[in-house]
């Protein structure tokens, strides 16, 4: 907190600046000069209201001048932080927040009379401003994917340890395009989950899966396979979330317990709210899977409170677990726990047979791996289920 007194230039219109400031007491006027040096004052601010932040946004000169009314009490917020903040917003927020900006200056020097073509400065090249419209060239072209159809999903096998038998999938979406072929997740899926794009989309991946499920079960002799469906925190707290789940529930008239949303820790970073809507959700009789489970930041206190029906244990720990014994108590304990609460376990990304000996061994009912087989069509899973005795 700073304390300026009354009638006291805090900073000049044209300076360069790194610090906004948070009025907390008093008031602070705004003011430009025109063209013939009078003042123009643009606005008084009082408490709760922010200025300075323009220059520290858009790297820019001070397109105002700020002075006291009062004695002031001022909170200043640095460039680093406000940076931190944006950098981490949607990409289409921060292009918002430019394009006021810019406005904001527009206006501004039109108000003074000054020919904007003129006097704007060149803004200091910023290399993140590429990564954003980069981010939302990618954004633009999924939205025109989804319209276009050009998802797919693919199914994982999951298979039961003790008879080596297909009895589920996990789901994962595939971005078929035309021009560059299959893309996988890897390459959009952290955007498509930080856009509202997930939301439809979202709904799709459920459609999608209850269609595929009717397939499977006409076409396999298998009587309660399982989809696995990855849901993220996002799609989980959208207030639509739990009345269209039960709309698709009766519109493709499937049973939800043959279903699993695989949810990972993560999804707590959007509250406690979470463990109710799971609750909700256990409730229609959807099963719920706890994904990379001991990758995240532990919750063994929330993990008592969540309705968990199975463990998903990532593949870091499972690569390690032949050769480290360190490693091999850790999911030692971490299958006792999940037994204990009344989980199966599923073991995640099963490489070799040693692997799914030693997690057999270990207590792992449930396996899916590149050993069992890749992510694939439809057609080739039913015929990989159908082929196995
Ligand atoms: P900055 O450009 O860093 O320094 C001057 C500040 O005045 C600016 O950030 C805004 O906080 C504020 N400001 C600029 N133009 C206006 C306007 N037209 N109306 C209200 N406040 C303004
Ligand atoms: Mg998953």
């Amino acid at each position: 907190m700073i304390v300026i007194k009354k009638n006291t230039l805090i900073f000049k219109q044209g300076e360069f600046g790194d610090t906004a400031y948070v009025i907390d007491q008093g008031r602070v006027e705004i003011f430009i000069h025109d063209s013939a040096g009078e003042e123009i004052v643009l606005t008084v601010l009082g408490h709760g209201e922010i200025f300075g932040e323009m220059a520290v946004i858009d790297n820019q000169i001070r397109s105002a001048s700020a002075r006291t009314l009062d004695d002031c009490q001022l909170i200043p917020i640095q460039k680093d932080q406000i940076f931190d903040i944006l950098s981490k917003s949607d990409s289409l927020i921060q292009l918002l927040m430019r394009v006021m900006l810019k406005r904001t200056r527009n206006l501004n020097d039109s108000l003074a009379g000054i020919s904007t073509a003129k006097e704007v400065v060149e803004p200091k090249t910023n290399p993140k401003m590429e990564q954003v419209f980069d981010k939302i060239k990618l954004e633009n072209q999924l939205l025109e994917a989804h319209h276009n159809n050009e998802f797919e999903i693919h199914h994982q096998p999951m298979v039961d340890l003790q008879t080596s038998k297909i009895v589920g999938s996990e789901a994962l979406i595939r971005w078929n395009n035309p021009s560059l072929g299959m893309i996988s997740p890897g390459h959009f899926i952290d955007i498509l989950e930080n856009s509202s794009m997930i939301i439809p989309v979202g709904y799709w991946i459920f459609e999608e899966c209850f269609r595929h499920y009717k397939v499977i079960a006409e076409k396999t002799s298998m009587k309660d396979f399982s989809i696995s469906i990855n849901v993220s925190g996002r799609q989980f707290v959208h207030y639509t979330f739990l009345n269209t789940l039960k709309e698709l529930v009766i519109k493709h008239q499937i049973n939800p317990k043959f279903f699993k949303l695989e949810l990972t820790e993560r999804i707590l970073v959007e509250g406690l709210a979470v463990i109710d809507i799971l609750r909700q959700c256990h409730e229609m009789g959807f099963l719920i899977s706890l994904d990379d489970f001991g990758t995240g930041f532990s919750s063994m206190q929330y993990l008592s409170q969540m309705p968990v029906d199975n463990l998903k244990i990532d593949r870091s720990f499972v690569m390690n677990v032949i050769n480290d014994k360190k490693t091999e108590s850790i999911v030692h304990s971490i299958i006792f726990l999940g037994k204990k609460l009344g989980m199966s376990i599923i073991a995640e990304g099963l490489e070799c047979e040693a692997e799914i000996k030693k997690m057999h061994s270990l207590g792992a009912e449930f396996g899916q791996g590149y050993y069992f087989g890749r992510s694939m069509k439809l057609a080739e899973l039913i015929e990989k289920i159908n082929q196995t005795p």
